[in-house]
């Protein structure tokens, strides 16, 4: 059996190896033309790597959607392909989503293998099973091939662990897309704050200082914080403070999303190696 015929589990098993990502790309494509069905990819963060999917040549007509998938992936793809950029759908975020829904809907209908390309993992903050049940109801069947998250995956790549023994036996990823007090927070931010562990923020520049304050009820002031901006990208910035200091850290750096915020004592390792 050849390396890019090695069954998806043993694949993900390799995932230290440099010519993973090409793999992982070559037998997941393989697996969707076999199954000629629709896939929903998540495209991890790997732009540092250098590392780009190597499509196959001798597709027919293929569509390929992306909104935040890493757009240096798309580069070799053949000329056949039609790259329908999500981005720019209009009408607004809740209406484009349906927008896009519908595209996959209509692509897939008409014929055509679509990929659904996304960043990090599809379902993670990322709105891709939404895009599942509505493909579903329309009777289209779908692949999901999820992707490294950028919770995990841009923290490791800045040099930060989300766990580590002996320091962290627990880690949490959290949404900032509304504030601790909005009625439509599902987060139980004292339980949060009551954590000794680790806590990714995702989407949370806008309202630090309200998730500090928020854990600041029960953590130490001196609790590392990290925060890393357009992590795994050539313009990576990561600022390391401590939660007292981590609103006003924010503002002073300007820090811009995307970007994530890791609270906890793994925040604080690795700090000497950079
Ligand atoms: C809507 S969520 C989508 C997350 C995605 N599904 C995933 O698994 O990575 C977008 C948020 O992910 C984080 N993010 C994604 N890519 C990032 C990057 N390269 N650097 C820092 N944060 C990133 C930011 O917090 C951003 O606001």
């Amino acid at each position: 059996m050849t390396e890019d015929k090695l069954p998806l589990a043993e694949l993900l098993a390799k995932s230290g190896d440099a010519n993973f990502l090409r793999a992982v790309a070559e037998a997941v494509l393989q697996l969707l033309m076999e199954a000629d069905v629709e896939g929903l990819i998540g495209a991890g963060r790997y732009e540092r790597t250098g590392e780009r999917l190597n499509w196959r040549n001798g597709f027919r007509e293929r569509t390929l959607e992306t909104r935040l998938g890493p757009m240096q992936l798309l580069d070799e793809l053949p000329p056949h392909v039609r790259v329908v950029d999500a981005a720019k759908i209009p009408y607004g975020r809740a209406a484009s989503q349906e927008v896009i829904n519908s595209t996959l809907i209509e692509e897939a209908k008409a014929g055509r293998f679509v990929v659904r390309l996304k960043g990090g993992d599809p379902y993670l903050f990322g709105r891709g099973f939404e895009e599942l049940l509505a493909c579903a109801e329309a009777g289209v069947p779908v692949t999901i091939v999820p992707g490294v998250t950028s919770a995990f995956g841009v923290p490791a790549v800045a040099g930060v662990p989300v766990t580590h023994r002996g320091v962290a036996h627990e880690v949490v990823v959290v949404s900032g897309h509304v504030a601790p007090d909005d009625p439509r927070s599902l987060v139980d931010w004292p339980a949060l704050a009551r954590l000794r562990g680790t806590l990714v923020l995702l989407m949370g520049v806008e309202r630090i200082r309200a998730f500090a304050d928020a854990l600041l009820e029960g953590r130490p002031a001196d609790t590392p914080v990290a925060v890393i901006q357009e992590g795994t990208t050539r313009s990576q910035r990561i600022v390391r403070t401590v939660l007292s200091e981590v609103a006003d850290r924010v503002v002073a750096e300007e820090i811009r999303p995307p970007a994530i915020i890791v609270f906890g004592p793994v925040a604080a390792l690795g700090d000497h190696l950079a």
